[in-house]
């Protein structure tokens, strides 16, 4: 008994070495029923307003919970300010003068704090926000897994290193996301979040002017407004048919080589990618499902065991 007690704790031990060990960052989907039990309409109220008056904040929501999972896990580490003697992500490449909607989570955090102070994470506010995000915008619903702290850290190389850029290789693609514990249809399904939102001119200037694998009549009518030089900030609708509607646009665009970015058409350039990308341009019930459940499982990256979290009460400073 003592032994095998033993035996299996030091299994769990030599486990928590080789994996992530997500032992007290548990998840639950109850976590705020009896300390805050009115955050999700909160939450979802403000979202409302805010993609009302700006479809595409729904987009810019969902985009800063990407990358505020990908980097050290959804502790919300992106939300913090550069101070005098600290630099945090919000200035990191992926993320400076592109990344927005922090004045919606404060907004957000605001009223949390008013009904329940000192309990409701700033990482749990945009795994919610993101949520309600993509339901506003005509995309699918889900249970959002909660309890998450917020880090007292923030790592703008590790924001530069994990976040892939527009340039990437399918190749690429799949292994920064299997770098994260997603597998390829993972990835693929989370792309589809391209079917809505805006991107800059600079990020897909070489691929309209340069690439051969465009539909000319796409290319064209980007080119209207991204010039071959100047222009860098112009922006362009992901998908120009529904450019605020969360549907399987993305990927029937990838299929008539309408995919904005580089990285995007990488997901239907006769790689391995491609008899997914087809499926979900044919059955959008089907990416709807993928992309719920590809959320949920980005939602459940952890900072790892050891990182100084709290529950901060300014979701742009520590404690
Ligand atoms: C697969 C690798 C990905 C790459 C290379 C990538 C790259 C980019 C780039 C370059 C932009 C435009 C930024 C700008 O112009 O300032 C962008 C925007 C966006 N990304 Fe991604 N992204 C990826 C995956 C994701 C994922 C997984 C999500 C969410 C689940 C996401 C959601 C968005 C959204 C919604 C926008 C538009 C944001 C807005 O309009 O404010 N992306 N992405
Ligand atoms: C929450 O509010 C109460 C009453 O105003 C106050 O005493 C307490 O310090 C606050 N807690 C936090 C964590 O701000
Ligand atoms: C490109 O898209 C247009 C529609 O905008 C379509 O008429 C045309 O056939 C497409 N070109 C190719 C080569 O598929």
């Amino acid at each position: 008994m003592g032994t095998s007690f033993a035996r299996s704790f030091a299994l769990l031990a030599l486990l928590c070495l080789l994996l992530p060990c997500h032992g007290k960052g548990k998840l639950s989907t109850k976590f705020y029923a009896k300390s805050c039990s009115g955050v999700a309409t909160i939450v979802r109220s403000v979202m409302a307003q805010a993609v009302a008056k700006e479809p595409r904040m729904g987009a810019s929501i969902i985009r800063l919970f990407f990358h505020d999972c990908f980097v050290n896990g959804c502790d919300a580490s992106i939300l913090l300010d550069d101070t005098a003697t600290f630099t945090g992500e919000k200035n990191a490449g992926a993320n400076a003068n592109s990344v927005r909607g922090y004045e919606v989570i404060d907004a957000i955090k605001t009223q949390v704090e008013a009904a329940c102070n000192g309990t409701v994470s700033c990482a749990d506010i945009v795994a919610l926000a993101s949520r309600d995000a993509v339901n506003l915008l005509g995309g699918p619903t889900w249970n959002v897994q909660l309890g998450r702290k917020d880090s007292r850290t923030a790592s703008p190389s590790a924001a530069n290193a994990n976040l892939p850029g527009p340039g990437s290789s399918a190749a690429s693609l799949v292994s920064a996301f299997a770098a994260k514990g997603l597998s390829a249809r993972d990835m693929t399904a989370l792309s589809g979040a391209h079917t809505v939102g805006r991107a800059r001119c600079l990020f897909f200037r070489g691929r309209i002017y340069g690439e051969p694998n465009i539909n000319a009549t796409f290319a064209a009518a980007r080119q209207q407004t991204c010039p071959q030089s100047g222009g860098d900030g112009n922006l362009a609708p992901f998908d120009d048919q529904t450019p605020d509607a969360f549907d399987n646009a993305y990927y029937t665009n990838l299929v008539a080589q309408r995919g904005l970015l580089h990285s995007d058409q990488e997901l239907f350039n006769g790689g391995p990618a491609d008899a997914l990308v087809r499926k979900y341009s044919g059955n959008a019930g089907m990416f709807a499902n993928d992309f719920a459940k590809a959320m949920v499982k980005m939602g459940g990256l952890m900072p790892a065991s050891g990182t100084p979290t709290e529950v901060r009460l300014n979701c742009r400073k520590v404690n």
